[in-house]
């Protein structure tokens, strides 16, 4: 590791959906005591940071993402007194709180949003954007990434609100200084709570230009980033990582450049479209293809090294599981499932797991009456509506989804997986008898066991924070291949993305270099099978290399 380094380069954060953690009072929604209750498993799994989805007051409209006070808590989450209470807990245990801040919209029930819908002089008007305008004739066609036009209108104001996403979630107007200055006032209200971080919500959305039809990377928007820096989090030693879809890494460098004044790291998702059809929507399916994959994560590997920060995640609450997704939810489900994360982690960034990732959970494929997201039931009317047969739409929803990994966390295989003894807000994965936590714990041969290995391994191994990357076969069509070098050690990283026997590459490396495999036994010289992943480390300095293995 650089010395001196920031905390969160070698750390590894875990991201908590609330509502489907852990329930502690039996309403069926998971809550921030229930966070409490599994402290101590994510202590032992390796956690530095815990990023919260929002628990913030809210309608529950996004679950959460439409936020009516900045700084309360949700009742269904539990009280402020239970959130001191976990920064506490998860203090003492080395876990830092990180927040999620949403702040490009509000809910349409934040205090401002109903005092701006009043009249056009009131003092919260300017909190929002506003178009004149006639009925139905919206200002432009923009479109909401909920569905529907992305304008709302108002009668009593004769006024059109814009909004980005639902139209419970009107956007906030940062070219306001007072908007500005009232977030400001949020986040410094979460510091003062001892909280580690903050996870920005598309945070590259918050300077649209409506009219000009700009959504991200609007003109102003690092200049806000950069006061809002100055105004909060700079200089303390909190982690940020911006969401950013629009982002490149000419763009990234800019966000996460280490002598620079805006985030620690950003979220790109190069990587997580290359399955959807080119110009398309997520929904539009296409197959990965290995090639493309290699050449994103490798393009960003090389193009942020030592200029700006890599985050590394497969999932999150937005996405489907990855072992269902790129790895074999069937009968390679525990080896795919590590395969992903031996790729993954021997990158250079911070990761990021999402709950139930360390155990291999997989898509939940249920029929619409169990889809809960508001994304999802909006997406089925649209489509049916544009003709589209209820089949070709339930596969979208069966591959792309988000309440596939919204379903509640397997911790046992009693009722409800163990994670309410009430109704849950969402069905559990069926397959929790055979997937969860209590069962992996214990289990060396597990996915979990894998993970809590591989974490520790990431972060006793400098090689992995630093080594410079180097993609090796580039154009092999079944494995993914790389190295990292330091100067004094180099980490290879070889992992068969199918479930057939594959030859890999010929490679400086002995039987004692694995440093760790996802078979009880290593690969027999570069022989791999089924989705086989192999980590090895070498001594620069060795004299005499054995190519091509044994
Ligand atoms: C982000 C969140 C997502 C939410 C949206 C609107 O993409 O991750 O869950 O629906 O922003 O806030």
């Amino acid at each position: 590791m650089e010395h001196n380094a920031p905390w969160w380069k070698n750390a590894l954060i875990y991201q908590i959906y609330p509502r489907s953690f852990q329930d502690s009072d039996g309403d069926g929604v998971g809550d921030l005591n229930g966070i409490v209750q599994r402290l101590d498993y994510l202590a032992d799994l390796g956690v530095d940071a815990i990023w919260l989805c929002p628990v913030y007051r809210s309608p529950q409209d996004d679950n959460g993402y439409d936020i009516s006070d900045y700084c309360d808590i949700d009742p269904v989450f539990g009280t402020l007194a239970d959130m001191e209470r976990l920064i506490r807990e998860a203090g003492q245990r080395g876990i830092r709180i990180i927040m999620d801040l949403v702040l490009n919209h509000s809910s349409d029930e934040h205090p401002w949003f109903i005092e701006a819908k009043k009249s056009r002089e009131n003092p919260y008007h300017g909190f929002y954007i506003w178009r004149d305008g006639v009925p139905d004739a919206p200002p432009n066609d923009m479109k909401a990434c909920f569905g529907g036009s992305a304008w709302t209108w108002v009668p009593e104001l004769r006024q059109y609100y814009f909004h980005q996403f639902s139209v419970k979630q009107p956007d906030l107007n940062w070219d306001n200084s007072a908007v500005r200055q009232q977030i400001y006032g949020a986040i410094n209200f979460w510091i003062k709570k001892g909280v580690g971080g903050f996870r920005l919500d598309v945070i590259d959305q918050i300077a649209k230009v409506p009219d000009e039809k700009i959504t991200n990377n609007g003109p102003m928007l690092h200049t806000y980033i950069r006061e809002m820096n100055r105004a909060t989090f700079g200089g303390t030693d909190l982690v940020t990582v911006g969401e950013t879809w629009g982002a490149t890494p000419e763009i990234a460098r800019r966000y996460s450049d280490p002598a620079g004044d805006e985030f620690s790291m950003v979220f790109q998702f190069e990587h997580i479209g290359l399955d959807q059809k080119p110009g398309g929507e997520k929904w539009d399916l296409a197959p990965l293809r290995l090639q493309d994959l290699k050449q994103v994560l490798s393009k960003w590997q090389t193009e942020l090294y030592c200029r700006g920060w890599n985050s590394l995640f497969w999932n999150n609450h937005d996405l489907p599981r990855i072992v269902s997704r790129w790895g074999n939810d069937g009968a390679y489900r525990e080896a795919s499932a590590k395969m992903l994360a031996t790729l993954l982690y021997g990158l250079q960034g911070t990761p990021y797991i999402y709950q139930g990732e360390e155990l291999g959970m997989t898509n939940a494929c249920f029929p619409l009456e169990d889809c809960r997201d508001i994304e999802t039931l909006n997406l089925y009317k649209e489509r049916l509506e544009k003709g589209y047969s209820e089949e070709e739409i339930m596969r979208s929803i069966h591959a792309k989804g988000r309440d596939n990994a919204r379903t509640p966390m397997q911790w046992t295989a009693g009722p409800n997986a163990g994670f309410t003894t009430g109704n849950p807000w969402i069905r559990v994965n069926p397959n929790y008898r055979q997937i969860n936590a209590e069962q992996q714990i214990g289990e060396p041969g597990s996915v979990y066991s894998y993970y809590k290995r591989l974490i520790a391994l990431r972060k006793e191994t400098p090689v992995v924070q630093n080594g410079r990357y180097e993609l090796l076969c580039p154009e092999d069509t079944s494995i993914f291949a790389y190295k990292r070098d330091d100067g004094a050690n180099t980490l290879y990283v070889v992992c068969n993305f199918y479930d057939e026997h594959v030859e890999g590459p010929l490679l400086p490396v002995q039987d004692e270099d694995v440093l760790i495999s996802n078979y009880p036994d290593p690969p027999a010289g570069s022989h791999l099978r089924p989705y086989e992943a192999v980590w090895y480390l070498c001594r620069n300095d060795r004299v005499t290399p054995v190519l091509g293995g044994r």
